[in-house]
């Protein structure tokens, strides 16, 4: 395995001037990139074992039977690129139908969590190149300059576009499409179903999103200095009709001043800080999404459900 090096950490500054910048908003946010430290990491792994947050399982369900039409689609000696591989635990699925890749990176913003998920695919895959990248996709994909001509397959599971407003996801898609050879884009999208069902899957009965959002706080107090009580907020996941996404919420459960890097932020009672979106789409409107970002669709698969969707994109035009 190769170093992470490839990639560039957000450096602290950058998580100063985006918090300040959040809080010194109405409504108050901080950007949900911001939820994976180590710990945050290994928080959203507990989720993806929940009963109630259904997309991950749901999501390796549809790759695992479509992963040998998805082999006979890739260039021999490819390279794999991840957009935010967390534990790489789907991409097992992809190493194990794709047995000539090239080399696998993966790309993401959590440093140690990455590279630790690095070295385990590392070892259970000793043929296979593993050269992990830390950086924010959002700001520029890290890729090694020596694999320009190389045929790329990426990827991007778990519906994490949906965790940008669409005109950025589009944005996103547009650069991702300039990337020199792609071969072709597997992602998996969210799909729009039942509120109750989405609710229960963001504010799950075991208490772990609560932990996953509060620890954004625990991390601003440990990384800036700052002085939120974890306890004097509140976890809320609510469902935004119009803009067809879950919000995760940390609501103050009483008037408060919070020094946050220097400077001092009052919430009233009841006032949020607004943590994560996470749009839903249905078919035709992630289709209308890739179109704008300059992609047409290969293939679509779903569940029997149809609580989740995997899309195998190619440039278009
Ligand atoms: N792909 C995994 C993990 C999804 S969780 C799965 O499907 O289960 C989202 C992952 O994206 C996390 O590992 C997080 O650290 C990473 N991430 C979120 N925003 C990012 C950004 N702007 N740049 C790079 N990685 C990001
Ligand atoms: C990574 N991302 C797609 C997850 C989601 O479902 O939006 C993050 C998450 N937030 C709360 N639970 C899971």
């Amino acid at each position: 395995m190769r170093a992470a090096t490839a990639g560039r950490a957000p450096e602290d500054a950058e998580l100063v001037a985006s918090v300040l910048e959040g809080l010194g908003t109405r409504p108050k946010r901080i950007a949900s990139k911001w939820l994976y430290d180590a710990e945050g990491s290994q928080l959203f792994d507990r989720i993806c074992e929940l009963d109630a947050y259904y997309p991950t399982r749901t999501e390796t369900g549809i790759l695992e039977a479509n992963a040998a039409r998805l082999a006979a689609f890739v260039p021999e000696r490819a390279a794999l690129v991840e957009l935010g591989s967390g534990s790489s635990a789907k991409t097992r699925i992809l190493l194990d139908a794709l047995d000539d890749l090239a080399v696998y990176v993966p790309v993401d913003i959590s440093g140690e969590h990455l590279r630790h998920a690095a070295a385990g695919l590392a070892a259970d895959y000793p043929r296979l190149p593993v050269w992990p990248a830390v950086g924010d996709f959002t700001a520029h994909l890290p890729l090694p300059g020596e694999l320009r001509d190389t045929p790329k397959l990426l990827f991007f599971p778990g519906s994490t576009l949906g965790n940008l407003e669409p005109d950025d996801a589009v944005a996103l898609l547009r650069r991702l499409r300039d990337v020199a050879n792609v071969a072709g884009f597997v992602i998996g999208i969210d799909l729009e179903k039942d509120v109750a069902r989405l609710r229960a899957a963001y504010d799950d009965p075991e208490g772990v999103t609560a932990a996953f959002n509060t620890n954004l706080l625990v991390r601003l107090n440990r990384e800036l200095g700052a002085g939120f009580d974890a306890s004097a907020f509140v976890h809320e996941a609510r469902w935004n009709a119009e803009r067809r996404r879950i919000e995760m919420h940390l609501v103050s459960r009483r008037a408060q001043v919070v020094r946050v890097a220097g400077r001092r932020f009052a919430f009233e009672e009841g006032e949020s800080i607004h943590t994560e979106n996470s749009h839903k789409y249905t078919l035709d409107g992630f289709a209308d999404l890739a179109a704008r970002g300059g992609w047409r669709s290969r293939e679509c698969w779903v569940d029997d459900d149809r609580l989740f969707s995997v899309h195998l994109l190619v440039p278009a035009g």
